[in-house]
C-alpha cells in the first residue's frame, strides 16, 4: 500500500530509541522527510544517521528538551527553517517519571504536567496555523494504555494521559473542516528502554519483569516498537484520511475494557 507522504514534513519528539525512534523509522522509510528530537544531542544525531542509512530517507536531529519552553519554540523555527512547515506532528515526550502517590509532591506533578500536557499543547500551537492554511495535518501523540486502564504506581500517567486524549477529541472536532487529523496511539507493554526500567521501581529484575507483564497479554508476548511505528506510519498518512478523534490501543489485547 502506498501510504502517500513522499516529501511530506514530519516531527517527531523524543526520537532517539524505543517508540519514537521506530516511528521516524518507518515514516522516513515511506519517503516524508523527518525530524527528529530528544534531549541527548549525541544519541539523536547517532539515531538520524542511523535512520538515514537504514532507510536512504532524509532525517534531521535537533537537541531539545520537551519540557522547556524555549526549547519547544527553538526545535519548532529550527524545523521550520531546516526542513520545512511540518505537516506530520508525533508529540512523543518521554512520558511522565514513574512512583506511586505518595512519592509524587507539587513539584513532580507540574514537572509530569509540563512534560506531558504542556510539551504537547506547545507543539500543536506551533504547526497548527500552517496545516489549517495548507487545509492538511495529521496530528499523533503517544498516550498509554493508561487510558483505558490505570497502570499500578504510574499515578501521573493515569491522571494526566486521559487529559491529552480529551483534548485531541476536542481539536478533532474544531479542526476537522480544515482537514488537520488528530489521533492517539496507546502502548501497552512495549520492550523499551523505559518499559525495562519500571522493574527498579518494583524492585525486580529485567527478566522477571518481562516475564510478569508477558503473560498479561493474550499474544503471549511483549510488543516490538516497531508493530506500533506501523500504526502511526498509517495514521500518519494519506490513506487514514477518515480517521480522526481516534484513540488507537496497541497492546496485544491486554485491556480488557469493551470502550
Ligand atoms: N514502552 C511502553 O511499554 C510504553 C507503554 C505505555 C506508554 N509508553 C509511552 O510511550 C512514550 C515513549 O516511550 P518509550 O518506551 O519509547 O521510551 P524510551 O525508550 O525511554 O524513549 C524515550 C525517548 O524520548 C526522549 N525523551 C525523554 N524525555 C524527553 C524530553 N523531555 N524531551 C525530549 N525528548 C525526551 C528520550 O531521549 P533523551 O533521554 O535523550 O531525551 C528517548 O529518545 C512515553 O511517553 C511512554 O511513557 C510506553
Amino acid at each position: 500500500m502506498d501510504l502517500g507522504i513522499e516529501g511530506r514534513v514530519a516531527l517527531l519528539t523524543g526520537a532517539s530509541r524505543g517508540i519514537g525512534r521506530a516511528c521516524a523509522t518507518a515514516l522516513a522509510a515511506e519517503g516524508a522527510r523527518v525530524a527528529i528530537c530528544a534531549r541527548g544531542r549525541e544519541s539523536i544525531e547517532a539515531a538520524a544517521r542511523d535512520i538515514a542509512r537504514d532507510t536512504g530517507g532524509e532525517v534531521t536531529a535537533f537537541a531539545a528538551d520537551m519540557s522547556r519552553p524555549d526549547d519547544v519554540d527553538r526545535l519548532l523555527s529550527g524545523v521550520a527553517e531546516a526542513v520545512g512547515p511540518v505537516d506530520i506532528l508525533l508529540a512523543n515526550n518521554g512520558g511522565p517519571p514513574r512512583g506511586g502517590f505518595d512519592a509524587l509532591d507539587d513539584e513532580a506533578w507540574q514537572a509530569g504536567f509540563d512534560v506531558t500536557m504542556m510539551s504537547t499543547v506547545r507543539l500543536i500551537r506551533g504547526v497548527l496555523p500552517g496545516m489549517r492554511e495548507r487545509r492538511w495535518g495529521r496530528v499523533l501523540t503517544v498516550v498509554s494504555s493508561s487510558v483505558r486502564q490505570p497502570v499500578d504506581r504510574l499515578e501521573l500517567s493515569n491522571a494526566l494521559r486521559p487529559g491529552i486524549v480529551g483534548l485531541f477529541k476536542s481539536l478533532a472536532v474544531t479542526m476537522g473542516r480544515d482537514n488537520v487529523l488528530f489521533n492517539c496511539v496507546a502502548p501497552g507493554r512495549i520492550l523499551t528502554e523505559r518499559f525495562l526500567s519500571g522493574a527498579k521501581n518494583a524492585g525486580m529484575s529485567e527478566e522477571a519483569y518481562a516475564e510478569k507483564h508477558r503473560t498479561t497479554v493474550p499474544l503471549g508476548r511483549l510488543g516490538r516498537p516497531e508493530e506500533l511505528a506501523d500504526v502511526v506510519a498509517f495514521l500518519a498518512s494519506e490513506r487514514a484520511s477518515y480517521i480522526n478523534g481516534a484513540t488507537v490501543i496497541v497492546d496485544g489485547g491486554m485491556i480488557r475494557s469493551l470502550h
